[in-house]
């Protein structure tokens, strides 16, 4: 069975930038290395190529917009993809798109062949997300984002209509759960409701010691 995805938003947290950055990227490597567990970061856009050079982890674009030519201000998939990503999240909440948008997005990430993680923030969004046939789902409950209150014990229901909501739309397509997660306990719980991983920032990006969080996130898988 393939490795769940425990994926790592630096969102534009000051403790996802610079040296701490750099330290979340070198934690991510070593337990991925020593688990065998899947570890993705999807850091700030200015770290993208660095991170993407220095450390053997699949690194993610935190957005994409399908355009190139003459656009000013935007990040095309491309480039991204030029940069040495394997992926992009694609309407998170903090970064919401239209669904025409989000249609558009995930066709441009598979012409780049890029993974699409397009976030949702209910079943019923995540079912209609599934009809695009990203490489994932991310149900987010945004009202637990930041929150600390992990979803998986605070909404388990979410996770469990999403996963069965995105599967009647498309089987292929896999399921991550985030928002609050911060520890091997909540990742157990997600993968045991039929999620395929979980998409996650606080709990590491602003811990003093982000390689004991990821060790205890994996611990239980
Ligand atoms: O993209 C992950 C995110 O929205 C969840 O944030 O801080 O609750 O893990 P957090």
């Amino acid at each position: 069975m393939a490795s769940p995805l425990i994926l790592i938003n630096f969102k534009s947290y000051r403790e996802g930038a610079g040296n701490n950055a750099g330290q979340i990227g070198t934690a991510a490597e070593l337990v991925m290395q020593e688990s065998g567990v899947t570890i993705g970061v999807a850091p700030q856009f200015t770290e993208l190529h660095p991170f993407c050079k220095h450390y053997e982890i699949p690194v993610y674009a935190q957005h994409i917009d399908p355009v190139e030519g003459a656009f000013t201000g935007r990040v095309p998939a491309f480039t991204v993809r030029a940069a040495g990503c394997v992926g992009s999240l694609i309407n998170h909440s903090e970064r919401r798109l239209t669904i025409a948008d989000i249609e558009a997005t995930v066709a441009a990430a598979k012409f780049h062949h890029l993974e699409s993680v397009v976030c949702t923030n209910n079943a019923a969004v995540s079912a209609a997300a599934a009809a695009f046939a990203p490489t994932y789902v991310a149900i987010e409950p945004p009202e637990l984002i930041g929150s600390g209150i992990s979803v998986a014990t605070a909404n388990p229901e979410i996770i469990e209509s999403s996963v069965a909501g995105v599967h009647r739309v498309n089987p292929e397509v896999k399921v991550l759960c985030g928002a609050g997660i911060q520890s091997g306990e909540c990742v157990k719980k997600a993968l045991s409701l039929g999620a395929d991983g979980v998409l996650l920032a606080s709990s590491v990006v602003k811990a003093k010691d982000p390689e004991a969080v990821l060790r205890d996130l994996i611990s239980k898988i």
